[in-house]
């Protein structure tokens, strides 16, 4: 089993707490480190976590699994876009990891991103909340979880873009849970010419989380 980053001083009141659907994410790429690896021997892929949240997932990746990449980060939550700097750094990853502050993959150039992550706001709610105007909102967390009808508000943002957003032989990997029906999803994304693979799917708690896997 691969090691798991350390992860300390976070502040959850801000900050997303890693949970089951982050320690899901770190199993999948577990699961598909050969893969990656053997693809991507001798290129220099451009990684991007969109939410890295306390940077769990990418500073995993960066340890374990891909250690020649460029790495840009994303998260919306100016707080999360530091603490994945700090947890990097907690990790002896120090600077190999350009983190910024944008709404998704916002003004990274299209068709650049070789493997994109992503575990949204999945949690189905009247509304997605609207973005705070201060560091000091509340409100932060709220926007980590709550994902709109079905939860899928965000995600359908990404989802609908993904031929712009990743490189020609590109990878991206997305959570759901069983409210987002992950099933139709992947049927929709079949008929518009993605090939779409489910990797790991776990019950948490009363969830059930699943990760898919899309490529064309
Ligand atoms: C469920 S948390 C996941 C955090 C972390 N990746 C993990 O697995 O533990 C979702 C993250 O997405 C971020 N987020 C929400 N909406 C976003 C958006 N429109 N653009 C970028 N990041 C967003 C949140 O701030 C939060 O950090």
């Amino acid at each position: 089993m691969l090691p798991t980053p350390i992860i300390n001083d976070i502040d959850y009141d801000r900050v997303y707490e890693p949970s089951e659907d982050s320690f899901l994410l770190l199993d999948c790429f577990e699961q598909e480190q050969g893969t990656l690896q053997s693809k991507l021997k001798g290129k220099l892929p451009i990684i991007t976590e969109i939410g890295t949240g306390s940077g769990i997932v990418t500073t995993f990746i960066l340890q374990n699994i891909l250690q020649n990449g460029v790495y840009m980060t994303t998260d919306i939550n100016p707080h999360a876009c530091n603490q994945v700097l700090q947890t990097l750094k907690a990790n002896g990853q120090n600077n190999k990891v350009d983190s910024l502050q944008m709404d998704l993959t916002g003004a990274i150039r299209s068709n650049l991103i070789d493997i994109l992550i992503f575990n949204p706001p999945y949690v189905p709610a009247e509304e997605v909340p609207d973005i705070p105007d201060s560091n000091d909102d509340p409100t932060w967390l709220d926007v980590a979880l709550l994902g709109g009808e079905d939860g899928m508000k965000i995600t359908w943002k990404v989802l609908r873009n993904l031929d712009k957003i990743l490189s020609s032989d590109g990878i991206a990997y997305i959570l759901f849970c069983a409210r987002n029906k992950p099933e139709s999803i992947q049927e929709y994304m079949q008929s518009s010419g993605w090939k779409v693979d489910i990797i790991l799917t776990r019950k948490a708690g009363w969830e059930v989380l699943s990760i898919l896997k899309f490529y064309r």
